[in-house]
């Protein structure tokens, strides 16, 4: 299997999303004269070619293309190559409507965007198929070619009439019978009775809440059905060239595709990631989808897009301050990336994205944001050698799941304040707060590899991952579990007691009698912090401990976290500086280490490989106390017991041998 170090080869990749056919071809050659300056390697191109490549139905204008990629390669660069299928032309939606999807009302989203077609259309995943062959037959042996880049961020929902046959379709091969999908949806409820496969349907707009159920198939099939695109894409193109790797780009925390399922059909993961340069918590965040993408890579991965400057889908767009993009890309290679790239090359001009920055921004080469990715540039190829291919060691793990996502976003719930991954967002920032190195796994994964597991909130656990979780506490593992979790099974169906059973014997709990979700913005106090979202009214059995109670309140008294043996339920969410203490009380318990001790505030240390990331997210010029000598890789200095980090500031180290 082809992977993306048939693409690195001891460099990282560094570049961008290049749409040339925005501009006069006259501009081409000041490109590739701007890319070798800024270190630029890899381009991402035919995203949105469609329509320049078949401006009509079964034509082909490859003359453009096939100049390009000439141009590309005589300048050394290599080629992303996108098959252009996210963006349909104006004349299949005129031609053929029934591509266009239709929402959950039935109105139809039109040409004149993107992504505006429908993954169950035969006639759409027709044309689309044709054009890859052609495309993948024509520059199979070019040797620009790197990587196959399928479509683009896969989102597209359709609740049409082909869509639904092609949803009946799935749940017959998921159900056999009619029966058993009544049961699993358990339509006794409202009277939802189906008679045979012909009344069903997608969750189409209602009068009132949908099933549950249904709702939650609907999004598995949704996740399979793009896949199915997907894959009958990635197929033709690696018919073609088997020596060439294959992705799609995921967009981060994106419910629509179940990122562990694609990304076994993957050769590299590749992903988009836009963190809010006016957000302090960017650095957590950034760090987050980088440890989920690796993980879910195996590997080194690919950041496919990130902005040089600001985005322009945001209510207020701003930009990022000197040293900050820098800052982000190299946190970026040292949680794993082995290619970093941009959305786009050169900023458009016309369009819906004029407002969003590129790398050669609006204000030209003498800019400040071309000058830091000119700097970015030179500085990953001081590093590339050293970097590719290793890996990013981590005892601890988050669990995280596309099931149980999903049925924690259906109406009808008990909160609709709590946020699936805003939960993911605050246990793992509390990790990376206490400097902790982190992978994450769906949840019936191996995990016998890690020291601590942290679930921060699956409310659909399967049996498999129940029995998964049990089996790793009692191999000696230790877990630390979130609240409302396990309270379904597989079909949205409420486990008897509220939670799964084994869990209660797990974590000491007799009876969950009551959730009790707080208000925006109140608390509950607890011993020694102020919990937020959430309380339970939980009594627990002779053999847990309460490590901390509620305090005052109805709950006065009761666990709010509980600990059997190396087992712990949190039943509320704990103050971020709260919940970085217990993780970090828990961790040491469970021999997991901070990367480096007593850092400054704000800087987070990362290993990969032999070296050693330091990164000041904190605002201001600060100071790194290290035991020896280190070499950092981009200044060439030598630092003795101590490292200066200015605002944003970087280094790379490698231990120099006393
Ligand atoms: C996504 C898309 C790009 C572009 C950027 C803008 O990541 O893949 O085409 O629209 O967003 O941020």
């Amino acid at each position: 299997m082809p992977s993306l170090h048939d693409a690195t080869r001891g460099r990282i990749l560094f570049g961008g999303d290049y749409n040339p056919e925005q501009w006069p071809e006259e501009v081409w050659a000041d490109d590739v004269r701007l890319m070798k300056e800024a270190g630029v390697n890899s381009v991402t191109v035919g995203v949105f070619s469609w329509a320049m490549i078949e401006p009509r139905p079964g034509v082909r204008e490859f003359g453009w293309l096939d100049r390009l990629m000439d141009l590309l390669h005589s300048h050394g660069m290599g080629v992303v190559l996108a098959t252009p299928t996210s963006s349909p032309p104006p004349w299949m939606g005129a031609l053929h409507p029934e591509t266009l999807p239709r929402a959950d009302d039935g109105t139809v989203v039109g040409y004149g965007s993107r992504q505006h077609f429908c993954p169950s259309s035969p006639v759409y995943r027709g044309y689309a198929k044709a054009l890859t062959e052609d495309l993948a037959a024509r520059y199979a042996d070019h040797p620009a070619l790197t990587v196959w880049h399928i479509n683009n961020e896969y989102c597209t929902h359709c609740w049409c009439d082909e869509s639904a046959a092609h949803f009946r379709r799935w749940l017959a091969a998921r159900y056999g019978g009619i029966e058993a999908l009544n049961s699993a949806w358990g339509t006794a409820f409202w009277s939802q009775r189906y008679d045979n496969w012909a009344e069903v349907l997608p969750p189409r707009r209602a009068q009132y809440l949908r099933n549950p159920a249904q709702e939650l198939d609907f999004k598995r099939f949704t996740s399979d059905a793009l896949m199915e695109c997907y894959t009958a894409e990635r197929d033709i193109v690696a018919r073609h060239t088997p020596h060439i790797p294959v992705t799609t780009n995921f967009m981060p925390l994106w419910a629509g595709q179940d990122a562990w399922a694609w990304a076994g059909q993957e050769d590299i993961v590749s992903v988009d990631v836009y963190p809010d340069p006016s957000d302090p918590r960017a650095g957590q965040y950034n760090a987050m989808i980088a440890d989920m993408t690796r993980s879910q890579a195996g590997g080194p991965w690919m950041l496919m897009e990130q902005a040089a400057g600001a985005v322009n889908w945001r209510p207020v767009n701003h930009p990022k301050p000197a040293g900050l993009n820098r800052l982000l890309s190299l946190q970026s290679v040292a949680r794993g990336a082995d290619a970093l790239c941009y959305f786009q090359w050169r900023q458009s001009r016309q369009g819906a994205e004029k407002f969003h920055s590129g790398m050669l921004s609006h204000a030209g080469e003498n800019g400040r944001v071309f000058r830091e990715v000119k700097r970015i540039g030179a500085e990953l190829s001081l590093i590339g050698a050293r970097v590719t291919g290793s890996g990013v060691p981590a005892d601890a793990v988050v669990l995280h799941d596309w099931d149980a996502w999903w049925s924690s976003t259906q109406d009808g719930r008990p909160s609709s304040l709590v946020s699936y991954t805003e939960l993911l967002q605050a246990w793992h920032g509390g990790l990376w707060d206490g400097g902790i190195s982190a992978d994450f796994a769906r949840p019936d994964a191996d995990l016998s590899a890690y020291r601590m597991v942290l679930v921060p909130q699956l409310q659909l656990l399967k049996d498999a991952a129940v029995d998964n979780l049990v089996s790793y506490v009692r191999g000696g593992g230790t877990l630390v579990c979130g609240f409302f979790t396990g309270v379904v099974d597989e079909d949205d169906r409420v486990r008897a007691g509220g939670m799964d059973s084994r869990l209660r014997e797990l974590f000491g709990i007799r009876t969950v009698h009551e959730w009790w979700p707080l208000d925006a913005g109140a608390t509950v106090e607890c011993d020694g912090f102020s919990g937020t979202l959430w309380s339970e009214e939980i009594e627990a059995d002779e053999q847990a401990e309460t490590v901390a109670a509620y305090t005052g309140g109805e709950l006065d008294g009761l666990p709010a976290v509980l600990r059997k043996g190396t087992a712990y339920y949190v039943s509320t969410l704990p103050a971020p500086e709260a919940l970085r203490a217990l993780l970090g009380r828990v961790a040491a318990g469970a021999g997991v280490r901070p990367v480096l001790e007593d850092l400054p505030s704000g800087v987070e240390a990362v290993r990969r490989g032999e070296l050693l990331f330091l990164l000041n997210h904190g605002g201001s010029r600060t100071t790194v106390t290290l035991r020896g000598s280190h070499l950092d890789l981009l200044t060439g200095d030598v630092a003795d017991g101590a490292v200066e980090l200015g605002r944003h500031g970087v280094a790379v180290l490698e231990e120099v041998p006393a």
